[in-house]
Protein backbone atom coordinates (compact mmCIF):
# COMPACT_ATOMS: atom_id res chain seq x y z
CA UNK A 1 0.00 0.00 0.00
CA UNK A 2 0.95 3.69 -0.38
CA UNK A 3 -0.14 6.61 -0.20
CA UNK A 4 -3.77 7.72 -0.53
CA UNK A 5 -5.42 10.54 -0.38
CA UNK A 6 -8.28 10.73 2.18
CA UNK A 7 -9.68 14.09 2.30
CA UNK A 8 -9.21 17.75 1.21
CA UNK A 9 -8.00 19.69 3.25
CA UNK A 10 -10.91 22.77 3.06
CA UNK A 11 -13.00 19.61 4.38
CA UNK A 12 -10.79 20.04 7.69
CA UNK A 13 -10.70 22.93 9.99
CA UNK A 14 -7.57 23.88 12.01
CA UNK A 15 -8.58 22.01 15.41
CA UNK A 16 -10.72 19.52 14.05
CA UNK A 17 -10.78 15.94 13.57
CA UNK A 18 -12.15 13.88 11.30
CA UNK A 19 -12.46 9.74 10.86
CA UNK A 20 -11.68 8.13 7.86
CA UNK A 21 -12.00 4.59 6.89
CA UNK A 22 -8.87 3.25 5.44
CA UNK A 23 -7.43 -0.71 6.32
CA UNK A 24 -7.83 0.45 10.02
CA UNK A 25 -9.73 3.32 11.43
CA UNK A 26 -7.92 6.59 11.08
CA UNK A 27 -8.49 9.65 12.49
CA UNK A 28 -6.67 12.52 10.77
CA UNK A 29 -6.32 15.90 12.92
CA UNK A 30 -5.16 19.35 11.79
CA UNK A 31 -3.17 20.92 13.63
CA UNK A 32 -2.11 23.98 11.64
CA UNK A 33 -2.36 25.51 8.11
CA UNK A 34 -0.84 22.22 6.45
CA UNK A 35 0.06 20.04 9.78
CA UNK A 36 -2.40 16.97 9.25
CA UNK A 37 -1.50 14.05 11.84
CA UNK A 38 -2.91 10.34 11.74
CA UNK A 39 -3.79 8.45 14.29
CA UNK A 40 -5.22 4.84 14.75
CA UNK A 41 -8.82 5.70 15.70
CA UNK A 42 -9.33 3.37 18.43
CA UNK A 43 -8.22 3.97 21.80
CA UNK A 44 -5.67 1.86 23.49
CA UNK A 45 -7.53 2.35 27.01
CA UNK A 46 -10.87 0.66 26.56
CA UNK A 47 -11.76 1.38 22.48
CA UNK A 48 -13.32 4.36 22.28
CA UNK A 49 -13.12 6.29 18.56
CA UNK A 50 -10.31 9.01 19.24
CA UNK A 51 -11.54 11.50 16.61
CA UNK A 52 -14.55 12.20 19.63
CA UNK A 53 -12.08 13.63 21.54
CA UNK A 54 -10.33 17.12 22.01
CA UNK A 55 -7.56 18.89 20.32
CA UNK A 56 -5.29 20.38 22.77
CA UNK A 57 -1.94 21.82 21.97
CA UNK A 58 0.03 18.85 20.00
CA UNK A 59 -2.14 16.08 21.46
CA UNK A 60 -5.74 14.50 20.86
CA UNK A 61 -7.82 13.89 24.52
CA UNK A 62 -10.32 10.87 24.40
CA UNK A 63 -13.58 11.73 25.23
CA UNK A 64 -13.95 8.49 27.45
CA UNK A 65 -11.43 8.79 29.92
CA UNK A 66 -9.37 11.40 29.06
CA UNK A 67 -6.39 9.67 28.12
CA UNK A 68 -3.98 11.72 26.32
CA UNK A 69 -2.01 11.02 23.20
CA UNK A 70 1.00 12.73 21.45
CA UNK A 71 0.08 13.01 17.98
CA UNK A 72 3.73 12.85 16.88
CA UNK A 73 4.79 9.36 19.06
CA UNK A 74 1.37 8.14 19.91
CA UNK A 75 2.69 8.03 23.34
CA UNK A 76 0.24 8.20 26.11
CA UNK A 77 0.95 11.77 28.39
CA UNK A 78 -0.43 11.96 31.66
CA UNK A 79 -3.00 9.91 33.51
CA UNK A 80 -3.88 7.89 32.84
CA UNK A 81 -1.61 6.02 31.23
CA UNK A 82 -2.12 3.92 28.25
CA UNK A 83 -0.71 1.99 25.56
CA UNK A 84 0.63 3.74 22.67
CA UNK A 85 -1.34 3.97 19.74
CA UNK A 86 -0.28 3.60 16.16
CA UNK A 87 0.77 7.17 14.30
CA UNK A 88 1.70 7.28 10.31
CA UNK A 89 3.04 9.42 7.94
CA UNK A 90 0.56 12.13 6.50
CA UNK A 91 0.96 14.49 4.67
CA UNK A 92 -0.49 17.62 2.56
CA UNK A 93 -0.06 17.93 -1.20
CA UNK A 94 -2.29 20.36 -3.70
CA UNK A 95 -4.58 20.74 -1.21
CA UNK A 96 -4.97 17.03 -0.10
CA UNK A 97 -4.51 14.79 2.97
CA UNK A 98 -2.60 11.77 1.52
CA UNK A 99 -1.84 8.54 4.67
CA UNK A 100 0.41 6.04 3.83
CA UNK A 101 -0.46 3.29 6.43
CA UNK A 102 3.06 1.18 5.28
CA UNK A 103 4.83 4.43 6.97
CA UNK A 104 3.97 3.94 10.62
CA UNK A 105 5.98 6.39 12.54
CA UNK A 106 6.03 4.07 15.94
CA UNK A 107 5.89 0.80 17.00
CA UNK A 108 2.48 0.56 18.44
CA UNK A 109 0.07 -2.08 17.68
CA UNK A 110 -3.34 -1.23 17.06
CA UNK A 111 -5.76 -1.84 19.67
S1 LIG B 1 -11.41 4.63 26.14
FE1 LIG B 1 -10.06 6.29 25.76
S2 LIG B 1 -9.48 6.91 27.73
FE2 LIG B 1 -10.79 5.24 28.10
Amino acid sequence: MAREVVAALDELAVGDTVQVELAEPICLVRLGEADVRAIHDVCSHQGQPLHEGAVEDDTLVCAAHAARFDLSTGESVGIPEVAAVPVYRCVVENGEILVDLDDQLNSAEPA
